[in-house]
């Protein structure tokens, strides 16, 4: 079916011309500043918080060292909730700051953190929620707070699919005490690898700096067990040029997000997510979910075809994290307790969506989907 016979992945790397690059690695290598807060890295943190309209924003070399320091950021401990559909890294940062993850059932509508059973799981060694955009979908953001508010809990968004959506005409980053970004090349801004804390203020940002530098806060003063997590000058280079292409990849990708709608919204027994009300998505994923019995046709069977057709759709997120061998001890992690998230992710496959998927890989995947 796919006659080129060249593999169409669930995504590809967005990446700026060659010899545009060039000058930048020229600058490099002509002032030999590779890391260390360098002229790129700090002109990348003035152009990201500008560009997102946020008032604080700290790089990273990647999301998930960006997630674990964010945690050691507001000495978060005990027990925190978040859920069990999302990357694995979001549910690892807890681990690795011996922190007890406690999951909780995600919402049908838009796959998040369902705020409406956070209150349950809460202890007296509750201290924060950590939610996830999913999909780059808004969670119920003013919910969690109240939520938050009442028992005085820290909120920390993992934010890694939600570059530049804007959320009540704000940036989906000044929601909760700290946000967290991923620029993986897999997400819709990318540098290759790479990450970022967004705070409110310059006290905190001055803490996140200090901890992603091994806690130095001065040449001979050290505040902390810091972690070495900083973002290099060849990442913050790249990222300063994708930034100049960045609105003009969005809408490819809503392009490409209009067209599954309009082939498959007829297709009995496939859904896939209503469009976010007050909000500017970036178009980062195109899940749909599938009824065996409407289709008639399983999830892993259609994944199944689509490989056998060099189509490679993921599916995010299969299994849960809560499934796998370091967390389904957990009480929170039982099946019975995330009935919802287990629904969802066996119906769940990604489709193919990046800026430069071509109208004749679109033809091939849809065909592929219709033909039963
Ligand atoms: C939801 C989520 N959180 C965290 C991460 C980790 O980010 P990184 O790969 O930049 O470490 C990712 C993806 O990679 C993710 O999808």
């Amino acid at each position: 079916m796919n006659k080129t016979n060249k593999p169409i992945y669930v995504t590809q790397p967005t990446l700026p011309d060659l010899e545009e690059f060039i000058p930048y690695l020229e600058q490099i290598w002509e002032n030999k500043i590779l890391t260390n807060n360098g002229p790129f890295h700090k002109q990348l943190e003035k152009e990201l918080a500008k560009f997102l309209g946020v008032p604080y924003i700290s790089l990273f070399t990647n999301g998930t060292l960006a997630l674990v320091t964010a945690l050691q950021v507001l000495r978060i401990s005990g027990e925190v909730i978040t859920t069990p559909y999302s990357f694995v890294a979001t549910a690892h940062s807890l681990l690795w700051n011996n922190i007890k993850p406690v999951f909780v059932d995600i919402e049908p509508e838009f796959c998040n953190l369902d705020p409406e059973k956070i209150e349950a799981a809460i202890t007296p060694q509750t201290t924060a929620i950590l939610p996830v955009h999913v999909y780059g979908n808004p969670c119920k953001t003013e919910r969690i707070q109240e939520i938050a508010d009442i028992y005085g809990l820290k909120v920390i968004y993992d934010a890694a699919h939600a570059f530049g959506v804007n959320y009540n005409k704000q940036s989906i980053c000044n929601y909760g005490d700290l946000s967290i970004l991923s620029f993986h090349a897999t997400k819709v801004f990318n540098t290759m690898e790479g990450g970022a804390i967004i705070c409110h203020d310059a006290t905190t940002k001055k803490r996140i700096d200090y901890l992603k530098n091994f806690g130095f806060a001065g040449e001979t003063t050290v505040m902390a067990p810091g972690i070495n997590s900083k973002m290099n000058e060849m990442q913050a280079a790249l990222g300063l040029l994708q930034l100049k292409h960045h609105k003009q990849n969005i809408e490819k990708r809503r392009t490409i997000a209009e067209t599954y709608k309009q082939e498959l919204k007829s297709i009995t027994g496939i859904s896939f997510l209503p469009e976010a009300e007050n909000t500017n998505a970036n178009f980062a994923y195109f899940p749909i979910f599938i009824n065996e019995k409407e289709y008639g046709m399983s999830r892993n069977q259609l994944y199944k075809k689509l490989k056998q057709n060099n189509i490679y759709g993921r599916r995010y997120f299969y299994p849960l994290i809560s499934e796998f061998p370091m967390y389904k001890g957990l009480d929170s992690a039982k099946p019975e307790n995330l009935m919802v998230a287990e629904q969802i992710a066996k119906q769940v496959i990604c489709l193919p969506i990046y800026p430069d998927l071509n109208s004749e890989a679109m033809v091939q995947i849809l065909t592929v989907i219709k033909e039963k």
